[in-house]
């Protein structure tokens, strides 16, 4: 079958080989289709479950337990300091949105933040309460919950964030700004990498392939793996930077500034499709920073 450009690898690199090798072994399928909200957030939820301890046993030495980074190439928090001054985060109440094993909560806690660390995958969090048994605490606060539908009242937090969580694995990214909009308090950062919209018009390869557009960057069809019944098993949604924006602006936040990080010249080390000859040609990440009026 016919595959369009899978668009990020968080999911273990679903570009061409693993299409063939899934349409060998008949597992399942890749392809662009439309998925709504609730077949996406079960999809991802099981995706996630599945493949969670995959993903930390391959990604968690890059994350590390208590660094903040946003992305494949490597921008800390601690020196792009897109949430404010690090020495200002004490005190303040903040929601990370699809955390994952929560090692950028750990890193706010280390700067006396009081960090909330959701996810929508009940294993992802068990990484994270593993990983905060191993250390010896303190306990991260985890809730497990679908970014939409925030449990949390109006203005509980000062901050959000996200590093490549929730946003790219949502249908509905428009609901869920204005979930983020309404939990914050007036004046609070929102700040969430994706990955950068562009990548959406090429193949998921590391290699030359992957320097090659062969799909619209318009085409906002969701990039979905289904199963033999044609169920969802994993799903990414696509929108454009100007989708973004409008998305944003219509939640209420302001766009403070939209950082495409460079690929270091020291950093040897790929992502599946992120890597260093397409870091030199193509931006990987778009990192939102934005604020609540
Ligand atoms: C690529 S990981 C990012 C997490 C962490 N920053 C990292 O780099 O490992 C994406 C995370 O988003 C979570 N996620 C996906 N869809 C979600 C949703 N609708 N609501 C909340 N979390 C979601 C996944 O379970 C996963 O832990």
């Amino acid at each position: 079958m016919t595959v369009d450009t899978p668009p990020g690898q968080w999911a273990d690199g679903p570009g061409a080989d693993w299409v063939e090798e899934a349409e060998e072994a008949d597992e399942d399928l890749a392809l662009r289709r439309e998925a709504a909200a609730d077949e996406t957030s079960r999809a991802s939820r099981h995706w996630w479950d599945r493949n969670a301890d995959d993903y930390q046993d391959e990604h968690g030495a890059f994350l590390g337990d208590d660094r903040f980074t946003w992305c494949p190439e490597g921008l800390d928090e601690a020196d792009a300091r897109l949430l404010g001054d690090p020495a200002a985060l004490s005190g303040l109440d903040v929601l990370e949105v699809g955390a994952g094993a929560a090692q950028c909560s750990r890193w706010l806690a280390a700067r006396g933040a009081r960090p909330v660390a959701l996810d929508i995958s009940h294993r992802q969090l068990q990484h994270a309460r593993r990983i905060d048994e191993e250390r010896g605490g303190p306990l991260v606060a985890l809730v497990q919950a679908d970014a939409a539908v925030l449990p949390f009242a109006d203005g509980a937090f000062d901050l959000a964030c996200s590093a490549y969580g929730a946003v790219p694995f949502s249908a509905d990214t428009a609901e869920l700004m204005r979930e983020v909009h309404r939990v914050l308090r007036p004046g609070g950062r929102w700040v969430f990498s994706v990955t950068h919209p562009i990548r959406w018009a090429f193949p998921d390869e590391p290699g030359e392939e992957g320097l090659t557009a062969t799909s619209s960057y318009f085409d906002r069809t969701p990039y979905v793996e289904q199963d033999e019944q044609g169920r969802a098993t994993y799903v990414e949604h696509h929108r454009t930077l100007g989708d973004r924006v409008r998305e944003l602006t219509g939640a209420g936040f302001r766009l403070l500034d939209l950082v495409e990080p460079l690929w270091p010249e020291e950093l040897e080390q790929s992502w599946g499709g992120w890597s260093p000859l397409r870091g030199r040609h193509l931006p990987g990440t778009a990192i939102f920073v934005t604020r609540r009026d």
